[in-house]
């Protein structure tokens, strides 16, 4: 990020007392009995279940997760595919889709407030201008038919009652803010004109217009090369850093979780089943699934040679403009992925009754069989908490 130029300042005349130092702190109904490392979390999800009907029945594609994100923090929310990141993301969001999937359970909070059960048009306000979202996908998360700066503007309108003029100078001004060369020409271009990595910006351009107090990053580089990539979480520090935000970063990359994230949540068969520092969680990881994603961690220290550093291989073009310097190449073989565990992930017709983790485990008791193991804090590790019957606790 252009460390001359902050955020720009929000236009609408409704939130000029929002400037990024000063988001409101959260409220504290009941102050803590003793002093917290730990801030209190501006997003609390507990026991969130979200369940679908299908032709097979009911699939519980999450199971009672809990976790919360703190102002200023990046919270990893790391899991193999198919496992409810996306989907932990989109209950948040109030973006489930229905009518065969809803919430069926528990409790989304942002700064106390209640956030299942509201309606469309308080979660739509919500959406944007509170919590914003980087999609996993962003080309289809683009309109194809709009600007890039129209389609940030719009966004700006929407949430802030913003007029044309202000807000598509908000919308410069947030080009500029994510790097990219000439904003003002380029918020004139269309999503196809632009580099996979500078689409990648607009996406965090439109998800971090409106200040929102929470950003949610859904595999933000996964079609970029690693420069690239380096660049993306470059930019997602600093933004963070400059507007206070919490980020939710979901990502298969555990070096980006081990160089971005402050907590690290790993999820397995829709439930949390392992949370805490990201040193505590990748050092010293206490669940055998935790173990087996952290094996690639070593990968991070092979230096730029080892994990094909320096290969940014073009000119970012997309089917248009080149410049920009904004390589986005495919992802090189050298992408810090999670290592394969031996198994699969059971199906959520199948689950097994006691730990979902069991059938693939090679720490497994008979107990683990048939009962479910709860989060239970690690003694000796404040904020470390898993789900195993034999290695936590
Ligand atoms: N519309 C849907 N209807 C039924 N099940 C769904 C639907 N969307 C997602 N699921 C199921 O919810 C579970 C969680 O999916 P989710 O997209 O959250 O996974 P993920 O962790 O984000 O995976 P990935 O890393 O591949 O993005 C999966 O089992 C998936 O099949
Ligand atoms: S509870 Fe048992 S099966 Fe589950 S992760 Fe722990 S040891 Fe393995
Ligand atoms: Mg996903």
């Amino acid at each position: 990020m252009n460390a001359e130029s902050p955020l720009p300042e929000s236009p609408s005349p409704e939130s000029p007392s929002r400037p990024p130092s000063s988001l409101p702190e959260s409220p504290s109904p009941s102050p803590p009995e003793s002093p917290s490392p730990q801030p209190p979390p501006l997003l609390q999800v507990r026991d969130l279940v979200v369940e679908f009907a299908t032709r097979h029945g009911r699939a519980r594609v999450l199971d009672r997760v809990s976790l919360g994100v703190a102002r200023g923090e990046i919270l990893g929310l790391v899991g193999e595919s198919g496992c409810g990141k996306s989907m932990t993301a989109l209950a948040i969001l109030g973006l489930v889709p229905g009518p065969a999937g809803r919430i069926a359970g528990g409790s989304i909070q942002l700064e106390g407030r209640e956030l299942t059960g509201l309606g469309d048009e308080p979660l739509r306000r919500i959406r944007g201008k509170d919590i914003g979202m980087i999609f996993q996908e962003p080309m289809s998360s683009l309109n194809p038919v709009f600007t890039v700066g129209e389609q940030i503007a719009e966004s700006v309108r929407l949430h802030e009652n913003a007029g044309r003029k202000a807000a598509w100078a908000r919308a410069v001004a947030m080009l500029k803010a994510v790097d990219i060369p000439e904003p003002a020409a380029r918020a004139r271009a269309y999503p196809h004109q632009l580099s996979g990595g500078m689409r990648q910006r607009v996406m965090i351009a439109i998800a971090l217009a409106c200040r929102p107090r929470v950003l949610i990053a859904d595999e933000p580089t996964t079609a970029l090369d690693t420069t690239v990539q380096a660049q993306i979480f470059d930019l997602l520090r600093e933004l963070q850093r400059d507007t206070g935000a919490a980020i939710i970063l979901i990502t298969h990359d555990m070096g980006a979780v081990a160089e971005l994230a402050d907590r690290v949540a790993v999820m397995y068969a829709g439930r949390v089943v392992e949370q805490g520092g990201v040193a505590q969680v990748l050092s010293a990881p206490r669940h055998p699934y935790t173990r087996g994603l952290s094996a690639c961690v070593p990968h991070l220290d092979t230096g730029p040679g080892g994990d094909g550093g320096g290969d940014g291989d073009g000119d970012g073009a997309g089917a248009g403009d080149g410049d920009g310097g904004d390589g986005d190449g495919d992802a090189g073989a050298g992408r810090r992925e999670l290592v394969e565990i031996p198994g699969v992930v059971p199906s959520l017709f199948a689950m097994p009754r006691g730990c979902a983790f069991a059938p693939r485990c090679a720490d497994a008791v008979a107990k683990c069989a048939r009962e479910r193991p709860a989060m239970r804090a690690i003694p000796a590790a404040a904020g470390h908490a898993a789900a195993c019957w034999v290695t936590a606790g």
